[in-house]
């Protein structure tokens, strides 16, 4: 029988990939795809994961918009890594523009995101996972508006996020979706509903190297050749701020685990979130040994088969487009840092 899973996310060029990848799974039943901040403004990534939804055939899924800031902070959106669209070099106007695909209107989907996933979870006989690409703001509101419905329905949360001891990408040591709302991380990772977290340790490991993204261009499907789109503009961030001729492709792993959690191998262990400004904001502290005796709250992958989850993501998304050598040579091109000029 298919997972029920609500998607809260920020699309978003990786969660564009994992949206791909899960709307063609028919091991997950997706009941509504919830989206905020983060990436992108909350109205971009709205606008977004309805144009991502409507491009690969599931605009059927109802789409809710939700939180436009962090519990406590000023929103703070990355348009140097995916684009001030949120999509990349597309822009608004050729999203919506004509031969671009409409986004359809959707009746009765205008529900803010963090009472949407109640509604959804009040509604459902089962155990709902959620599965969040983005900053934890909208699953903390739902907390605070009904703690007990959350931890009673929900079967666990998936969650991109956070790093156990890779190096940050946000700050030297602060993975992205945790740093853009440290307090709302903190919250669910506390709410004692089981927490899964695909954190930097793992998804650094998912790297689609430039010539990868230049065989999905070049495939003659018009589905990957969208992706490849969407890809361009994250390989050239990847060059300037990584040294990497290539892109990593976070979201779409926590998909992939959400699906078949033997991808990966994951510890059990305590995490807290660091709630301080400066360096160390939104910074994951995993106690992996135990130093602090509390009870692990959540299970932290520690390392992934990066080649079979790209073959194995793109498969879904897109169909077999790539082989698997493309995808292995790519992994290995990719540890050759990437040279400017
Ligand atoms: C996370 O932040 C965003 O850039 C990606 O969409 C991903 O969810 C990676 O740190
Ligand atoms: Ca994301």
């Amino acid at each position: 029988m298919a997972k029920k899973v609500i998607i809260d996310t920020d699309p978003g060029i990786d969660d564009s990939v994992a949206l791909a990848l899960a709307v063609n799974s028919p091991e997950l039943e997706i009941m509504g795809v919830t989206t905020l901040f983060g990436n992108s403004t909350a109205e971009n990534t709205f606008r977004n994961a309805r144009y991502v939804l409507a491009k690969f055939g599931a605009s059927r899924i109802p789409v809710f918009p939700g939180a436009a800031a962090p519990l406590i902070r000023r929103p703070e959106i990355a348009a140097e890594t995916h684009g001030e669209s949120g999509l990349g070099y597309l822009v608004p106007e050729e999203l919506f523009g004509e031969g671009a695909g409409s986004v359809p209107q959707q009746a009765g989907a205008a529900r803010f995101a963090p009472l949407a996933i109640l509604d959804l979870l009040a509604k459902s006989d089962e155990k709902v996972t959620i599965l969040a690409l983005g900053p934890q703001t909208n699953l903390a509101l739902a907390l605070a508006y009904d703690r007990e419905l959350m931890r009673s329905k929900v079967a666990e949360i998936v969650l991109m996020g956070g790093s156990a001891g890779a190096p940050g990408n946000t700050t030297p040591v602060s993975e992205f979706n945790f740093w853009a709302d440290p307090e709302a991380a903190q919250a669910v990772l506390q709410s004692g509903i089981p927490i899964r977290m695909v954190g930097l340790d793992v998804t650094r490991s998912i790297v689609f190297h430039n010539s990868l993204v230049e065989k999905l261009r070049t495939s003659g499907s018009e589905k990957a050749g969208f992706l490849a789109e969407l890809m361009r503009f994250y390989v050239g961030f990847h060059r300037e701020y990584e040294r990497l001729d290539g892109c990593i492709v976070n979201d779409p792993l926590a998909v992939a685990l959400a699906i078949d959690g033997r991808f990966g191998m994951a510890q059990p262990m305590y995490v807290e979130v660091c709630c301080t400004d400066g360096l160390t904001r939104g910074q994951s502290i995993c106690d992996r040994f135990g130093f602090l005796k509390k009870e692990p709250n959540a299970g932290v992958y520690l390392s992934v088969d990066a080649a079979t989850v790209i073959e194995f993501t793109l498969e879904r998304a897109v169909g077999r487009v790539v082989s698997p050598e493309d995808i292995a040579r790519g992994l290995e091109l990719a540890k050759i840092p990437y040279k400017h000029g």
